[in-house]
């Protein structure tokens, strides 16, 4: 069971150390944690946010427990040296391309949400972000046109191959939870949204037992907000998934609660709380671990099949909220470390 252990830029460290504590505190046999550098602070050491050395790492481990890159001391670099080019490197190159970003309400945080308790109550929702392809990873440029105007410009696109891939993920999501799936495309704009819609519809013939539906994203921002409880999977392109599960995180209290799984085909996957490197609170002992903690327990789950671990995790970091622990992004007063030994005392 070998695990990278990348935590990268402003609050990575911080989170990360309380998530590689509880998972030491499990004792699991054969558990081995290899570390590396990733994002500003990488550039910073080795000239690159994701050298040879730590994709190395990478290739050679089972899992990756990721904390978070970015670093405003990095902002004017060339975009492929830009820390951010850290964790969209491991994406492509260790073919993670199904992002999995659960969302549910933690008892106890109902009126910390930013919608109204009843609404927030009703949340349990599953984001599986496509994470290989679209406007992430096309082409793209400044020019200047021959008028001498600038103009910036990103390639969309979508393979059916690479559509077919992320559906399969999503109905097979949504037969092991309520067997609802929802589509969320821009087929009434974009010809890539009209192309990813028809391979929906067809994919879903293999699963004649989930109900599969269509929206767009501006609808399903507003219906996230609106009537959040009637979602069970939602499936999504790159861009779009980035936005909707932000705002997802938001419906259910705090962004610091968000956990993530990137798999690639098999068990080989990337954990990584879905909040950024909040340079703002960077080195303060006030980041809130649970969401990397969280990752924590994925980890366990999905690429280990370690299923009651993963559970005890989850239940520890519930019990800490129902019992009063938060982070300043709830409102709270508790420091990262002081979460961190919260979590320990319930596992
Ligand atoms: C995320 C992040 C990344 C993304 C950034 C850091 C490149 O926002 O994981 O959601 O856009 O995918
Ligand atoms: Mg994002």
């Amino acid at each position: 069971m070998k695990v990278a252990v990348f935590a990268g830029d402003g609050i990575g460290p911080e989170v990360t150390r309380e998530a590689v504590r509880v998972l030491e505190a499990l004792d699991l046999p054969g558990l081995v944690l290899l570390e590396g550098d990733v994002g500003g602070v990488a550039y910073k050491r080795h000239g690159h946010p994701l050298p040879p050395e730590t994709l190395e790492v990478a290739r050679a481990c089972d899992a990756i427990l990721f904390g978070a890159v970015g670093d405003f001391d990095c902002d004017h670099l060339e975009r492929h040296l830009r820390p951010e080019q850290a964790i969209l490197g491991l994406r492509k190159e260790l073919g993670l391309f199904a992002n999995l970003r659960p969302a549910t309400v933690f008892k106890g945080l109902e009126d910390l949400t930013s919608l109204r308790p009843e609404v927030a109550r009703a949340i349990d929702l599953l984001i599986v972000r496509e994470l290989n392809g679209d406007v992430y990873f096309g082409e793209k440029g400044i020019r200047t046109l021959p008028d001498g105007r600038r103009q910036g410009w990103d390639m969309m696109s979508y393979a059916e191959d690479e559509v077919a891939r992320i559906a399969h993920v999503g109905f097979k999501a949504a037969q092991g939870r309520k067997g609802r799936l929802c589509s969320v495309d821009k087929a009434n704009v974009l010809e890539t949204s009209q192309l990813w819609r028809d391979v929906m519809i067809e994919v879903a013939r293999e699963y004649p037992d989930v109900e599969l539906s269509h929206m767009y994203v501006d609808n399903a921002a507003m219906q996230l907000v609106k009537n959040p409880g009637q979602f069970d999977v939602i499936v999504t392109g790159n861009l779009f998934g980035d936005i909707l599960s932000d705002q997802a995180s938001m419906c259910v209290g705090s962004i610091g609660l968000l956990a993530s799984a990137s798999m690639a085909v098999g068990t080989k996957g990337l954990y990584e709380p879905i909040h950024g490197s909040a340079p703002d609170i960077a080195g303060q002992g006030k980041a809130n671990p649970m969401a990397t903690i969280l990752s924590a327990a994925m980890l366990l789950r999905h690429s280990f099949g370690l299923e009651a671990q993963a559970a005890r995790i989850e239940a520890a970091v519930a019990q800490a909220l129902a019992d009063g622990i938060k982070g300043g992004d709830l409102g709270g007063s508790q420091g990262t470390a002081e979460i961190g030994d919260a979590v320990l005392a319930r596992l």
